[in-house]
Parts: C-alpha cells; structure tokens; sequence
C-alpha cells in the first residue's frame, strides 16, 4: 500500500486515536485551568504538540481521518486540536522546521481559548450576532493573546499566531486590521486552517461543507482575505479529494477516501462501502488507486447526504 509518510495510515491510526484522546484531555486542563483563572501549565501542550508532529510526520493522514469525525457538542475543544493538526500538516508541506512548527501548532492549540471569557449566550447564539454581540465576539482574540503573553514559557511566535488567526491579509480582519505584511507567515497559515475547519464542521446552525467545496471557496478568498501562494500550498497538502471526502468511482461504487497520495492527487486510497447501482452498502473494500491492479478511479466527489452516508463511520 502507498504510504504517505514511514508508516502506513492504518498502522498510525492506533498511536493517533491515542494522540487525540490525549488532546482532548489536555485541553479540558487547560479550558478548565483559563475558566478558573489559574495559570496555564506550558508542559502538557508542548508535550502534545510534539506527539503530533512525530505523527503528522509518520504519516499525517491518520490524524486528519480523526479530525473529520466530529461531535457536534465540543466545538471549541475539536476544532483547537484539529486546527493544529492542520497546521502540522501545512507546515509540513512548507518544509517548516521543527522548532517553527511547534510553536505554530502550539498557537493553534491555544489560539481560541479566549473564548471561555465570552458569555454563552454569545458563544452559541444560533442566529447571527448583531454588532454589539459581534463586537463582543471579536474579543476572545485579544483575550486569546493577553493571557499566553503572560504565560511563562511561550514563544512570541505562538502568541503571534493566536493573535493574527481572523486578521486578513487586505486588513479587513481583527483585532488589528493588520495587513499583508504585518501579518507573520504562520498568522496567515492558521487564517486559511481556521476558516477551512470551521466550514467544514457541522454546527448545530449549519451543516460543514464537504472537504472538496471548503478548497474551493478558499480559493474564492485567496488573494482578498487569505494569501493565494499559501491556499495553494494548503489545497496541495490536503489533497485534491482531501481525506473524508466521499466519491463515486467508475464503477458506481461509493467510497471514502483514507489516505491522499502523494504521487497522484487523483488517485488517493479510498475505502469502498455502497454501490449507486444496487442502492446498498457492499462490503468494505480498501483500494489503493494508484496501483494499476485497482482497475477503478474517481468520477467525482459527491454529497454524503444525498446518499445518507455517515462518512466518520468509515474512518475507523
Ligand atoms: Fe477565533
């Protein structure tokens, strides 16, 4: 089988599953911690980070496959620990060293915990927020950045990338309206993996857009909001049909690709559960596209809805 990295995915899926039960638990120490106003312990999230980079690096389709099987109740937790295992994934395919990349995905990890100090009503208003409560909203930046400037231990970078994920290259973003320039590298990298991430993610106001639309509508931001050189980096690192997304193959079978490969954008690793024809779930087959033996390709990407296919149940 193809692999993207030393490992193969199913192989990494094991220390990844673990990886993220851990994530989960050390960002309810730290939500816990900033609710209570205690300090926040650097240890734990350095120590997490650097477990996902060994990942990311071994073969970073294995976290990703976990970062789409979202609960609808624990946004603010998934989408942190997703954010920085996109920003893994980007970094790594900006050659970023190690020390950079940390400190990025450490941003990430944190870069929202300012929203524990916005009230709830704002937080999870399900309608739009007038602009009292937007303004209101915007500050979970500002707090974001205030509370890791005093944290002991914390690169400026992390701060940075906190501080800069909604600022927007033409300055229309906040808190500071920054522009191209002013804003750091990795500030422009988590704008992109925030806004992909939370389109993607299903909320209790709106259904995700599927992976392959999301990639789309980045691009229609590039060049206004976000930087058209770093989306295409992005879309490169996700993949064409990023890893979730569910496709029809030549032979009517639907399948839902686990592995993006490398080589060919166009012929990732799927996993086979449905034909279109026979209207029924078939037997899991796993099929590496890129092997000539596979005798199938991808037609299109499709809606998992239109079919009532649950595709997180396939990314086991
Ligand atoms: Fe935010």
């Amino acid at each position: 089988m193809a692999k993207a990295g030393s490992v193969s995915v199913e192989e990494e899926l094991i220390k990844a599953n673990k990886l993220h039960l851990e994530a989960k638990s050390v960002m309810a120490g730290v939500l816990n911690d900033v609710k209570f106003g205690k300090p926040l312990e650097t240890e734990a999230f350095d120590d997490l980070a650097d477990g996902m980079i060994d990942s990311v690096i071994r073969n970073h389709n294995a976290l990703a496959c976990i970062g789409r099987i979202r609960k609808k109740d624990n946004y603010l937790m998934e989408h942190s620990i997703n954010l920085s295992v996109l920003m893994g994934i980007f970094a790594k395919a900006m050659k970023i060293d190690r020390d950079t990349m940390h400190q990025a995905m450490v941003g990430a990890l944190l870069h929202d915990i300012g929203k524990i100090m916005i009230p709830d009503n704002i937080l999870h208003k399900p309608g739009k927020l007038d602009d009292n409560e937007f303004a209101r909203m915007k500050q979970h930046v500002v707090f974001s950045r205030e509370l890791l400037k005093k944290t002991p231990g914390i690169h400026p970078l992390t701060v940075d990338v906190a501080a800069q994920h909604h600022e927007r290259i033409d300055g229309s973003g906040y808190p500071e309206g920054l522009t191209g320039c002013q804003i750091c590298q990795e500030g422009k990298m988590v704008a992109i993996t925030d806004v992909y991430d939370a389109i993607t993610a299903d909320r209790c106001y709106h259904k995700g857009l599927q992976p392959t639309v999301a990639l789309k509508k980045l691009l229609e931001w590039s060049g206004t909001h976000l930087e058209e050189k770093l989306v295409h980096t992005f879309i490169r690192s996700m993949g064409i049909y990023p890893v979730g997304s569910l496709v029809m193959m030549e032979s009517g079978r639907l399948a839902v690709v686990i592995e993006a490969s490398e080589k060919d954008q166009t012929r990732p690793i799927v996993k086979a559960m449905y034909h279109s024809r026979l209207n029924q779930y078939i037997s899991a087959e796993t099929i590496d596209l890129s092997k000539a033996a596979s005798q199938d390709a991808i037609k299109s990407s499709v809606d998992p809805d239109k079919w009532k296919i649950k595709v997180s149940d396939f990314l086991h």
